[in-house]
């Protein structure tokens, strides 16, 4: 039988990310940095899913998924979540077909600009979506450190950390900052983000002024984050690294563009370690990030 390519269920999920988690690990240890991922419940998938079903897609034969691939939309942007191919199976063409899929998801939907984040040493990867128009924008680098380490030399935060509330004035400041930062409104994965029990939603105030947020986990990864100006970057980071530090989680993590110097400094400067280079790629006119801190390649 030949092979079939669908639309995901929320049945699927529990088997794609088992699929997923098999995947990074095969390409993460044949490149020397070890296995990276663990199986998590795959509460995003199901939130964008329900959100807009176009967007997940997966190659089945014989009832074993062999591929899946997920994309969202939020305004003008569409973001590649995931693209995964079972190990024995790549390179014959089904990541591609996945690919032409989401690729029609966001012809669909109108998007202006495409984006993802892969890995930087990934060439099957990086040369299927050039082919698809999408182009590197910049490095992306996953950072940690053990928070002991960390805690002694931080310098004080010049901002002002409030949990945020669920209230709409607090909703409409978060869209203000998202459209500055990333050029597009977020709103509905603020949403996701706040009815998560294991992670805090902070908003940075200078002065009077509401300047950025942060949310942090309860296992110490700090993203996303965004600012209103580029300036604010490394102070907003320092905040959020202070409250993590604070925290009782064992290590701390973030995502760092290669385009936000301050930020990046700040993290070398506290010991923090590159573990993973990865790369951001976009259709050309999209990706010039300097206020902002993805959470991770697939929430972006
Ligand atoms: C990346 C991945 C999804 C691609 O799926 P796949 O089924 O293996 O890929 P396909 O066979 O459809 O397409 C491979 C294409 O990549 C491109 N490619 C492969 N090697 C390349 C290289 N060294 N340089 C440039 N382009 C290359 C070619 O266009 C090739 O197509 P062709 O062989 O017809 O010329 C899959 O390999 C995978 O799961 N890799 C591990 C996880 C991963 O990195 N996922 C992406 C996360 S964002």
């Amino acid at each position: 039988m030949p092979l079939v390519y669908r639309p995901a269920c929320a049945d699927d999920l529990a088997a794609t990310d088992a699929l997923v988690v098999a995947s990074i690990n095969d390409l993460t240890v044949r490149h020397g940095f070890g296995a990276m991922a663990t199986a998590s419940p795959p509460g995003f998938q199901l939130f964008s899913l329900k959100d807009d079903p176009d967007g997940l897609w997966v190659a089945e034969d014989e009832g074993e998924i062999l591929g899946f691939a997920w994309s969202w939309v939020c305004g003008d942007v569409w973001f590649l979540a995931q693209l995964f191919v079972d190990p024995a199976r790549q390179g014959q063409g089904i990541g591609n077909e996945l690919l032409e899929r989401t690729m029609e998801h966001a012809r669909k939907s109108g998007a202006a600009h495409k984006a993802l984040i892969t890995f930087t040493f990934n060439r099957v990867s990086q040369g299927l979506y050039m082919r698809h128009g999408l182009f590197p924008k910049m490095p992306i680098y996953f950072f940690n450190v053990e928070r002991e380490r960390i805690k002694q030399t931080l310098p004080e935060p010049q901002l002002r950390a409030i949990a945020i509330d669920n209230g709409a004035a607090t909703m409409e400041n978060l869209v203000d900052i998202d459209s500055r930062a990333i050029g597009v409104s977020r709103e509905k994965h603020h949403r996701y983000l706040l009815d998560d029990p294991v992670i805090t939603g902070i908003l940075l105030h200078a002065g009077n002024d509401i300047v950025g947020y942060g949310y942090i986990g309860s296992n110490g990864h700090i993203g996303p984050l965004a600012v209103t100006r580029p300036d604010l970057l490394r102070d907003a980071f320092a905040t959020m690294l202070k409250l993590a530090t604070d925290g009782s989680a064992e290590k701390i993590s973030a995502f760092l563009p290669g385009t936000c110097d301050s930020a990046l400094s700040l993290a070398i400067n506290q010991g923090m370690r590159i573990t993973f280079p990865m790369l951001l790629m976009a259709s050309p006119g999209y990706g010039d990030w300097t206020q902002y801190l993805p959470r991770n390649p697939g929430f972006m």
